[in-house]
């Protein structure tokens, strides 16, 4: 009864997971990475660390009902139980989420819910904010939009670049998302 990452590029947050479990000697596993693009940095993570990986491209699938009953088919096999996106940058469908209810968790580097999508980094840094920050949800139908589990603001100063802000969103994720996750699967949330 493992977890499962999925992830889309550079694995960054997966990183941290995987160090965090060997560092801390998480009671669950994570047994396998979930990519859907086969030239993902994440990919070459999951080698370096020896975490089981599967590379699903939804491109090879006829529509998303297959592509996704692909990665389930695969999670039974791994018998994973927890999903961590991890910058999956795809949204679940019903194919997935039936079957883990409640069992998919997300991270978005933002106040949610406050800038949702793909460019919330800098969406809040033009806007301008001046307090963004990050926030860790369960998944449900919508796109960012299921129960808050936990948020950490991020401080937008006067002299951050979107380079610099990203940098302290993402120290923030790598710190908080390990936390959130273990104390998730081991039943102490
Ligand atoms: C993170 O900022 C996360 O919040 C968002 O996608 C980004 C993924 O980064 N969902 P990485 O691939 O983990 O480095």
């Amino acid at each position: 009864m493992g977890i499962a990452v999925f992830a889309s590029g550079n694995g960054s947050n997966f990183q941290s997971l995987i160090d965090c479990s060997n560092k801390e000697n998480w009671e669950v596993p994570i047994s396998l990475l979930i990519c859907d693009r086969p030239n993902a940095k994440a990919i070459e993570r999951a080698q370096a660390a020896k975490v089981p990986y599967r590379c699903i491209n939804p491109h090879d699938f006829a529509d998303k009902v297959r592509y996704e009953q692909e990665i389930v088919n695969t999670l039974e096999e791994y018998q994973i139980k927890w999903i961590v996106l991890a910058g999956y940058m795809r949204i679940i469908g019903e194919t997935i989420l039936n079957p883990f209810i409640g069992k998919i968790v997300n991270i978005h580097p933002s106040l949610l819910p406050a800038f949702p999508g793909k460019h919330a980094i800098e969406e809040a840094f033009t806007y301008p904010v001046k307090i963004t920050g990050v926030t860790i949800h369960f998944i449900d139908e919508g796109i960012d939009t299921g129960p808050i589990i936990a948020q950490e603001a991020v401080s937008v100063d006067p002299d951050d670049t979107l380079a610099s802000l990203e940098d302290k969103i993402h120290r923030v994720e790598h710190r908080l998302y390990p936390k959130i996750v273990r104390s998730w699967v081991e039943g102490k949330l």
